[in-house]
């Protein structure tokens, strides 16, 4: 048996999440950290860091977005979030995202989330085919809808 290395005291509460090397600089991994849905970015310039995967405007994967510098662009509407504080930068969002914070040990990247999802649920956008107006029924009443 083997032993593996132990990070030090530093690292309490921290997950293994995977290798350096796993995260390609300017992408982003979908991992599960502590039952934490986590986005794993490398940004252009080799940083790591982690976000929640669930876009604050609407429910979608950020994980499938692109990187760029240190922000990650929502793929659905464009939102785009900063890598260090989980700052919205562009619209539509409003609402920032969680981040979690990353320790890097030789090859090795862990990542602590507490297990802990934001503690509220941000508003959400509702996605809306385009719809025709309707009617109200005071409309209909007065034959005022055409
Ligand atoms: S779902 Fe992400 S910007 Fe709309």
């Amino acid at each position: 048996m083997s032993a593996q290395p132990t990070p030090d005291e530093g690292f309490t509460g921290f997950t293994l999440v995977c290798q350096v090397d796993d995260l390609a600089p300017g992408t982003a991994t979908q991992a599960d950290v502590d039952g934490v849905i986590v986005a794993m970015v490398r940004d252009s310039e080799g940083g790591i860091h982690a976000i929640n995967d669930r876009c604050t405007h609407a429910d979608v994967s950020l994980s499938e977005g692109e990187v760029d510098g240190c922000t990650l662009e929502c793929w659905l509407h464009g939102s785009r979030f900063d890598l260090r504080t989980g700052d919205p930068t562009g619209p539509p969002a409003t609402v920032p995202v969680a981040v979690y914070p990353v320790k890097i040990d030789g090859d090795d990247v862990y990542c602590r989330t507490g297990g802990l999802r934001p503690p509220v649920d941000p508003p959400t956008a509702r996605i809306v085919a385009d719809a025709a107006p309707t009617a109200s029924a005071e409309d209909t009443k007065r034959g005022s809808y055409s």
